[in-house]
Parts: C-alpha cells; sequence; structure tokens
C-alpha cells in the first residue's frame, strides 16, 4: 500500500545556534533505497531539517544514495544531487564518511548482508524492513548489540504508529499477554469496503488495487504473508520469541464472501484479519498467528477501518492499550525512518545504545492446539436427514453448536454455525467428517470468533485463543 510524501516548501527557521559558535558537525547518512519510502525520507529530511536542528542541536547530512537502477527517471524524488546516487549500496556502507545507515531497499537480500556490513563497522542502522527483521531479526540485533551500536526498525510495523519503542521501553516493566494487531492496510481496505458498501472481495480488491493501496500482485497482503512478518516482530518484541517470520501460522482473507460478511454484521460482529501474539498459560508459551477472526462490534478493533493499522495491547497491569495510525505510504512511514534516525544519532553522539530487546525460550504452539469459538458455513442439500448427519459430526468430536441458522429455499441450503470454545484441532477434525458427508456440497468460510468467555480479546489467555 502506498501514498506519496506531500511537499511542502521548508519552513525558514531561524538558527538555535548562535552564529558566533560553530556549526555541530553533521551527522552523515547514507540512503540505501530511493523508492516509496526512501524518496519519502530524503525529503521529510530535506524540509525538516531547520526544526530537527532547533528541536535536536543536530544536522544531518545525506551523503549517498543506494539505488538498483541509476538511469532510471526519479520524477517524484527530491531534488537530490544526481552526484549522490550509487549502485554500489555495499561501498556506500563502508566509506568513510558514512555515520548512520538507513536501509529501505526491503526484501531479505542484499539488505541483510548490507546491514550486517554496516552494523559490524560500528555504523548504527534504521530499517523499515519487516522481512528482514522477521527472518534474522535475533542475529542483527545481536550483532548490533556486539558492537554497540543501534538496529532501530519503528516503521517495520504499523508504519506510522509507535508500536516498536512502546513495546520494547515504555512497556518494559509490564507483563505483556497478548498484542493483537490490524497491520495490513490493504487487506482492512478491502474487509470494511465488504462490510460497509456489501462489496465482493473482487470487485474490493480491483477498487484497491486502483487507489493505488493494493499491489498488482496482491498476495503477500491477502495470503496474510505481510501481516504473519509483523507478527513475529511483535512476538520477539513482547516475548523474546525467536519465532522466523515464515514459520507463523496464516490464513488470508480469498476465501470471505460477501454473504459471511453480511452474515457477521447480522450477529453484532465486522470480519478483520488479525495478527496475534499471545502468551498463553501464563508462559512461556506463545501462539503468534494471522487469520480472519470476528470481532465483536462494540471492540475498539472494530472501528478501525479503511487502510489504517492498530495494535492492541493487553497487559497485567497496564490494561488495556490501542494504539493507532496510518500503517503505511511514503510520508507516514519516512516519520517513523526519521524518529529513528535522530535517535540513533543522538545514541552515536552519546556513545550509547537503545536496549536490544530481550529473548526468552518459548515454543510456539500450534493453533490445533488452541481454543477459540467458531463461525462454520456449510452449502448443502435441502434434504430430510441433513441436519442430523450435519450435528452428528459435530457431536462426534466434542464439538458442541451454540447456534445454527439456514439460509436459501429449493435444492441447495446454506447452513450457519456457531460453536462454544472449542480446541481448532477437534474442528478440523469435524470439517473432515463434515466434507465426507453426501448432502454438504461445501464447507465454506470458518472463521475465529471473537467474544466473551471464549479466551478472546479483553480476556485473560489461558491457552484458548482468538
Ligand atoms: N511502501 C510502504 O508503504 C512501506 C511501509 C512500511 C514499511 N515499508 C518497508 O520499507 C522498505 C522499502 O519499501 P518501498 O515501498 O520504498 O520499496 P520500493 O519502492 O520498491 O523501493 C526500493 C528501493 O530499493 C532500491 N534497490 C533495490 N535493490 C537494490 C540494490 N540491490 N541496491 C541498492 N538499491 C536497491 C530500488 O532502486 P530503484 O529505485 O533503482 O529500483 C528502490 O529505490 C521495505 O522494507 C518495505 O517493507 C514500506
Amino acid at each position: 500500500m502506498r501514498a506519496s510524501a506531500g511537499r511542502e516548501k521548508p519552513a525558514d527557521f531561524p538558527s538555535l545556534v548562535p552564529a558566533t559558535s560553530p556549526r555541530p558537525a553533521p551527522v552523515r547518512v547514507a540512503l540505501l533505497g530511493c523508492g516509496h519510502v526512501g524518496s519519502a525520507v530524503a525529503d521529510l529530511l530535506a524540509l525538516r531539517a531547520p526544526e530537527i536542528a532547533i528541536r535536536t542541536g543536530m544536522y544531518f547530512e545525506l551523503v549517498g544514495v543506494a539505488v538498483a537502477d541509476l538511469s532510471r527517471e526519479r520524477p517524484g524524488a527530491t531534488a537530490l544531487d544526481r552526484a549522490l546516487f550509487t549502485s554500489d549500496a555495499k561501498a556506500l556502507v563502508e566509506r568513510d564518511d558514512v555515520d548512520v545507515v538507513v536501509e529501505l531497499i526491503g526484501g531479505l537480500d542484499p539488505a541483510r548482508t548490507l546491514v550486517e556490513a554496516a552494523l559490524c563497522k560500528g555504523k548504527p542502522v534504521v530499517t523499515a524492513n519487516k522481512v528482514l527483521l522477521a527472518q534474522a531479526g535475533a542475529e542483527l540485533s545481536a550483532i548490533a548489540s556486539a558492537h554497540g551500536v543501534d538496529l532501530l526498525y519503528e516503521a517495520a510495523v504499523g508504519g506510522a504508529i509507535p508500536v516498536v519503542r512502546p513495546l520494547r521501553e515504555s512497556l518494559a516493566g509490564e507483563r505483556v499477554l497478548r498484542v493483537t494487531g490490524i497491520l495490513n492496510g490493504t487487506t482492512n481496505y478491502i474487509l470494511t469496503r465488504m462490510t460497509d458498501d456489501a462489496m465482493d472481495y473482487a470487485d474490493a480488491l480491483a477498487e484497491a488495487q486502483h487507489l493505488g493501496l493494493a499491489e498488482r500482485d496482491p498476495s503477500a497482503d491477502v495470503s496474510g504473508d505481510d501481516a504473519a512478518a509483523k507478527a513475529a516482530i511483535l512476538a520477539a518484541l513482547a516475548f523474546g520469541s525467536d519465532v522466523l517470520g515464515t514459520t507463523v501460522s496464516r490464513e488470508g482473507i480469498t476465501g470471505i464472501r460477501a454473504l459471511d460478511v453480511a452474515h457477521a454484521s447480522r450477529l453484532g460482529y465486522v470480519i478483520k484479519l488479525l495478527a496475534v501474539a499471545e502468551l498463553l498459560d501464563g508462559g512461556p508459551d506463545v501462539s503468534v498467528r494471522v487469520h480472519p477472526a470476528m470481532v465483536p462490534a462494540a471492540h475498539p478493533l472494530a472501528s478501525v477501518r479503511g487502510a489504517f493499522n492498530a495494535v492492541f495491547v493487553e497487559g497485567e497491569a497496564c490494561g488495556e492499550i490501542m494504539l493507532y495510525g496510518r500503517g503505511a505510504g511514503g510520508a507516514p512511514t519516512a516519520s517513523a525512518v526519521l524518529g529513528d534516525l535522530i535517535d540513533a544519532a543522538r545514541n552515536l553522539r552519546a556513545g550509547s545504545h537503545a536496549p536490544a530487546p530481550h529473548r526468552a525460550k518459548t515454543t510456539v504452539r500450534p493453533p490445533s492446539e488452541l481454543s477459540a469459538a467458531f463461525y462454520i458455513s456449510l452449502d448443502v442439500l435441502d434434504r430430510p436427514g441433513v441436519l442430523a448427519a450435519v450435528a452428528a459430526a459435530f457431536g462426534a468430536h466434542g464439538v458442541s453448536i451454540r447456534a445454527m441458522e439456514q439460509e436459501g429455499v429449493g435444492r441447495e441450503a446454506r447452513l450457519v454455525f456457531l460453536t462454544h470454545s472449542a480446541r481448532e484441532g477437534d474442528v478440523r477434525a469435524t470439517l473432515e467428517t463434515l466434507r465426507e458427508i453426501e448432502t454438504v456440497e461445501r464447507v465454506g468460510t470458518v472463521l475465529r470468533v471473537i467474544g466473551p468467555g471464549d479466551g478472546a480479546l479483553g480476556q485473560a489467555p489461558t491457552g484458548t485463543g482468538a
């Protein structure tokens, strides 16, 4: 999801530093990547330079910009001197006149090698790269600590929303029980349009693509991959878990139909794609997962609409905290990068660095071991005996039905079930049995239901997940 940085003329700020005192040496910055976020960082750095100098007493100088394609026209990019550009990012990182490295290339390689090289040379790194952190965050944090420098990544989760620093610093004394995020603006936009305007998934996705809120290939967003990387980072921050982004259990939103959204609304729920990191049974076991869920309409996360993101933190002493804002886009993401850059420069000058997230031995339990209430829709042939066969399948696996509705007339009908809290493994086994029943044409959408009594948001987790 992308948006371009707004451009304003830099304000003429009076210098804070008296004309007689020498101007402090600038903090020399290497920018790796000048795409959506990189160009917005360059813009914001130029635009806010006078204000930043007043607030911090520091001056930042962009001394090099690494890109993949030197010949590319960059009409939207800042009026950067072409001489700053290079296609040799490694050489730029190693230059003696670079104090801080900002990595905005994305992906695993070459970002990982470049970040490692910078840290090993004692240069702080600021990055927005969730893929890198979800896959190699532990190793890179250890390298940063060993060299006494910062590895800061506020922009990697929730874009402009301060999430990383609050979890790492403000809540350092808290016992975090669960962190639940709406962390993908593309999917939240699609689900909001399906909820508010009864749009089909395909139409809502096409609209998001038209508005530049979804990539031409939206698979990383709609499959839950993007949110899974962020869930892994949240689990590392909240619980010290070393779960890799690629191993986080995930379900996307491609199977959700307009009918499900309408049904959820009638029952008083909103469907959201949630990224969850949760301490189980008091720890140290955790659950880290991404899936769509039916969230009660009255829950704060239900009010997160359109492309906005939010993170809902539940702690033993602090209770509930919700952080909300723009989770992507050039300018919002650049704002978080700039905050980290100032922090890194300040720490570098002071010879200190931010505390590395603590690491703890945790076991990630698979979703099949967790419990939740479920919404299950079935397309069935409207024949005598169907209901009895279906109810028997639920009973055989010990899944108890809380409510059932039938829709449709004629040959085909749709049955919608809400279950009481049940072990997910038992629910999956029930679905297998249902698929074998001749009159069940199709097992449709299956969603976890967040609500009282189901180990859901707002309650102490006891091995029962949302
Ligand atoms: N976009 C967002 O809203 C957003 C939000 C939060 C976090 N992020 C994260 O921010 C990072 C950057 O995202 P983006 O959207 O700005 O990506 P982007 O628009 O695709 O930009 C990537 C930049 O990296 C450069 N690049 C690629 N390979 C390179 C190489 N081998 N050496 C040097 N430069 C190279 C590209 O050069 P060319 O310009 O020559 O192609 C381009 O300037 C990613 O980690 C992303 O996950 C993005």
